[in-house]
């Protein structure tokens, strides 16, 4: 396990379409560890998708500040989305703006989980979004470009 610098703006592997994973091997289980260890030394920071650690393959981490446990998924797919809702996003590979962003409101998500075990969620509100956002990032897909207005982010002392 370790923890990674995350990859920012500018890299073009943010930009790519990540790859399905084809079977959860060893190799998937330590990635999604890595996610979680990286994702937790931050000092902010919900979800980290494995481009923004330069692997180009369709693997997320979510932890809600409140929760001890991670959301980990493997080959994640919106499969019903539902409602809108406009707030507020930030991204740890841009961490100079924030953004007002329209998301869908609740949706359910299939994925496999780190047993390579199918497992579907259902979330509304602000695990949703961030759900959201970080399976954009599997697409290549930045919250600035969604954003409806953007602002300077607080710079932290
Ligand atoms: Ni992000």
């Amino acid at each position: 396990m370790a923890v990674y610098r995350i990859v920012q703006e500018e890299d073009p592997v943010l930009r790519q379409k990540s790859k399905k994973v084809p079977a959860v091997t060893p190799n998937v289980v330590r990635l999604l560890d890595n996610l979680k260890d990286t994702l937790a030394a931050q000092k902010t920071g919900v979800g980290l998708a494995a481009p923004q650690i330069g692997i180009t393959k369709r693997v997320i981490v979510v932890r809600l500040q409140e929760e001890e446990n991670f959301y980990e998924l493997i080959n994640p797919e919106i499969v019903e989305s539902e409602g809108a809702e406009r707030d507020s996003e930030g991204c740890l590979s841009i961490p100079n703006w924030v953004g007002e962003v329209d998301r869908a409101a609740r949706i359910r998500v299939k994925a496999l989980d780190r047993m390579g075990n199918p497992a579907e969620y259902a979330a509304e509100g602000y695990l949703a979004r961030v759900f959201q956002h970080e399976i954009d990032h599997l697409d290549g897909i930045l919250f600035v470009d969604r954003a409806i207005k953007l602002s300077p982010a607080e710079q932290e002392k």
